[in-house]
């Protein structure tokens, strides 16, 4: 497996991927352009197995706005192999890393065995942000669960 930096051209070519960790399109679209995309692929291949875009909110102040592995390959260690090399690409500046999801015990189990703890909670994000009810795991989301890790 290698880590590969992807081009902005290139980004809607790993739609599916994004809208698996974030399924509505124009929210995507927000911070798609803005931040850095990083993808896990098989060396040499072009189908990622991993993916997600990290932004900078502020000085020091860095988010990953989206991360998802695909159907067949979770559970498999590919995320956290993601994740080491990203947060590898962002530590020793200093600062924090943040993580929003929400309130599902799939994923926050996934950012506390990645290293991250909680943060904060931005009340009824998904409910005010969203065009249509959200659920995971069959809860509908509500609130954003921010976690965060010191660089
Ligand atoms: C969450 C997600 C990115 C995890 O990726 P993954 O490649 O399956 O994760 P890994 O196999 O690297 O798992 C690393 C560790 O995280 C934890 N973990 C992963 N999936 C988990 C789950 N469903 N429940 C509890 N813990 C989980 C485990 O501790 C696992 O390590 P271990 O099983 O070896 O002890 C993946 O399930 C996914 O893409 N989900 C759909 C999209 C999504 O919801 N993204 C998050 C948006 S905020």
């Amino acid at each position: 497996m290698e880590v590969r930096r992807i081009k902005k051209e290139d980004r809607e070519d790993f739609k599916e991927l994004l809208l698996l960790a974030d399924e509505q399109w124009s929210m995507v679209k927000r911070y798609l352009d803005r931040g850095e995309m990083y993808g896990l692929f098989p060396e040499g291949g072009l189908d990622a197995v991993s993916i997600c875009v990290v932004t900078k909110e502020d000085e020091h102040i860095y988010e990953i706005k989206s991360f998802a592995t695909a159907k067949a390959f979770q559970k498999k260690g590919y995320g956290r192999m993601l994740m080491k090399y990203v947060i590898g690409q962002y530590r020793g500046a200093g600062g924090i890393l943040y993580v929003g999801t929400g309130n599902t015990s799939s994923t926050i189990g996934f950012y506390e065995s990645c290293g991250f703890t909680r943060s904060h909670v931005v009340r009824n994000f998904f409910t005010d942000n969203y065009d249509h009810p959200i659920f995971e795991d069959g809860i509908q989301l509500r609130d954003m669960i921010y976690l965060s890790m010191k660089l």
